[in-house]
């Protein structure tokens, strides 16, 4: 399986299997690999941390063998630490959760790494950036929801760019002063009508589940959708 050279290589998609067909759950992320997916999201909800139930590490293990991209787990679950193990074992390359899920939010980031995989925080659109201050050294992920977590489908939550610049300005200077480079991912209700936006203000990296997984009869199917996402990202 050979992943399609993306149009432009700074935009990564990463469609949410939370809105896929979880019947033909193998089926379904072979066929966005194939349509030129850089990532599977893995929607992790515990009806405890959010008011939704998911899926779990059997789950991430059983897909692991039909694809060859890396599976980008997003932890919405209280408290995050015992299932790092668990997902790394289960072939996760990244791991992000929320902040205020773990009691020891750096110690948290270091588990991730020592297990193999790249780390992440995830802010809530309340959530206060300066999360991540103090922890920049340790992270190779910042996923800003554009949602309030907990279900697909939700409609983008446009205060979500301006943290989105904040953020990347944050990245960027890391980055200047010698720093690790660290992806800027956006999730929750990312359109073909909303992509360019998202991009603009420093998005490299774009969930999105009901956009690629609610079109499947659309003209050229997964491939289409993302091929459309991906024209549209830069006008
Ligand atoms: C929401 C999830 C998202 C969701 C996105 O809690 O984290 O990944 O699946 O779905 P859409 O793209 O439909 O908003
Ligand atoms: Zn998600």
């Amino acid at each position: 399986m050979t992943p399609s050279t993306p149009l432009n290589p700074v935009l990564r998609l990463a469609p949410s299997i939370l809105s896929a067909d979880f019947a033909r759950l193998g089926e379904e992320v072979r066929a966005i690999e194939t349509a030129g997916a850089d990532l599977v999201h893995f929607d992790v909800m515990d009806n405890h941390y959010v008011p939704n139930l998911t899926i779990g590490p059997l789950v991430c293990e059983a897909i692991r063998p039909h694809v060859t991209i890396p599976i980008d787990v997003h932890l919405m679950v209280e408290p995050v630490d015992a299932l790092i193990p668990l997902f790394a074992k289960a072939g996760a390359q990244l791991i992000s959760f929320h902040p205020e899920a773990s009691r020891h939010v750096d110690r948290t980031l270091q588990l991730i790494r020592e297990h193999g995989c790249k780390a992440g925080l995830v802010l809530n659109p309340a959530t206060s950036i300066e999360w991540i201050d103090h922890v920049m050294d340790k992270l190779d992920l910042v996923l800003l929801m554009s949602v309030n977590p907990g279900f697909g489908g939700q409609k983008f939550i446009p205060a979500t760019l301006g943290k989105l610049r904040a953020v990347r300005t944050r990245i960027d200077a890391h980055v200047a002063g010698g720093g690790q480079p660290i992806w800027l991912e956006v999730d929750g209700g990312v359109k073909i009508d909303n992509i360019a936006q998202i991009v603009a203000a420093g998005a490299d990296t774009c969930v999105a589940g009901s956009a690629v997984f609610g079109a499947p009869d659309a003209d050229g199917g997964y491939r289409g959708v993302m091929t459309a996402l991906r024209r549209a990202a830069h006008p």
